[in-house]
């Protein structure tokens, strides 16, 4: 349930609120804050801390009003559509999304002098050169990875407050009517005896998506300018993460079958390694890269304490 706001508390508006980011944000939120959670389709989301909000921000009137009506003192920008693949297969659709939406929001947030935190992403590397810094040139290689860019780019020359954030690979409980990640992927396939082929040939450094809440958090109170890189300790590819969710969750890893992209011909290009250097999100944000079991097992103990 949303909380009672308090005569002092703030708020900060989540574009694109009710994915496992906006989720992340909920589940770390601070006793002085809250969130209006923006989404585009209408549902209702049981158990969120959030007030919903359903807009499309592809709507340039709508998010006018919703500005000229109401103050935020942050705004995350996260709404659109984050399926690399999709993006590869409805480019005008992603298009109208991903940057006519992030236009009306940088446009609204610019005529109210609001700080935006963008929410960008691994993809805008080409993943020749890992490990990756901030100040390292993006080429992306995918649709998604160039509309990201191009929303950086718009972000970083029209606003006068803004944070840039680049999640990498994210994972953690997602509101039930949201896409699955792989976490949640791997663990339902593997429960119900299905046999998964993983990729060895796409590294990260898989993000625990609290830790990213808490990333979040912090980017609100400094206020910082520029890029922050999100992700967690531990390098690995597809198919070793598989082989940690079947660890920590007790489940049968004969189950899971190491393959290359080659036997994904039909899916957009995947960088290759995109592994992310946390030394500015560990000292300016004060946030620690979580290892891979160590979130796993949080997962695994969150849902134990629900049950
Ligand atoms: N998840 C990751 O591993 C990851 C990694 C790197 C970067 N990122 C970035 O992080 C951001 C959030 O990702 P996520 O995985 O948390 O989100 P997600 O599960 O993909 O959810 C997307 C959110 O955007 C909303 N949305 C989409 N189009 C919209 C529109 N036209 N108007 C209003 N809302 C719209 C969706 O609303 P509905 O639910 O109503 O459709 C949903 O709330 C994205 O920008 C993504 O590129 C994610």
């Amino acid at each position: 349930m949303p909380r009672r706001k308090s005569r002092d508390s703030k708020t900060v508006l989540v574009t694109g609120g009710t994915g496992l980011l906006g989720k992340s944000m909920e589940e770390t939120l601070p006793p002085d804050w809250d969130i209006v959670s923006l989404h585009q389709r209408d549902y209702v989301i049981v158990d969120s801390k959030a007030r919903h909000l359903v807009l499309d921000i592809r709507d340039k009137r709508a998010v006018d009003r919703l500005f000229a009506r109401r103050r935020f003192d942050a705004v995350v920008h996260a709404a659109g559509i984050a399926s690399v693949d999709y993006v590869e297969n409805h480019y005008a659709e992603s298009l109208e999304s991903n940057i006519v939406g992030t236009l009306n929001v940088t446009s609204a947030c610019r005529r109210t002098d609001s700080h935006l935190i963008y929410v960008s992403t691994n993809a805008v590397f080409d993943g020749t050169r890992a490990p990756y810094r901030e100040t390292d040139t993006v080429n992306p290689i995918n649709k998604y990875g160039r509309l990201k860019v191009e929303c950086e780019r718009l972000v970083q020359e029209t606003l006068k407050h803004w944070t840039i954030v680049r999640p990498i690979l994210m994972y953690g409980w997602n509101h039930a009517v949201t896409r699955p990640n792989p976490a949640t992927w791997i663990y339902e396939k593997l429960m119900q005896g299905e046999t998964v082929s993983m990729v060895t040939d796409v590294r990260e450094n898989p993000l625990y998506n609290i830790s990213c809440g808490s990333a979040l958090w912090a980017v609100i109170a400094k206020r910082p300018s520029g890029i922050f890189h999100l992700a967690g300790r531990d390098e690995v590819d597809r198919f070793e993460f598989a082989l940690a969710v079947a660890e920590v969750f007790g489940l049968d890893k004969s189950l899971i079958r190491p393959v290359t992209s080659k036997s994904f011909p039909g899916l957009a290009a995947r960088p290759k390694n995109t592994t992310f250097v946390t030394a500015r999100m560990e000292r300016e944000l004060g946030v620690r890269p979580t290892g891979l079991r160590e979130g796993l097992a949080a997962m695994k103990a969150a849902r134990t304490a629900r049950a």
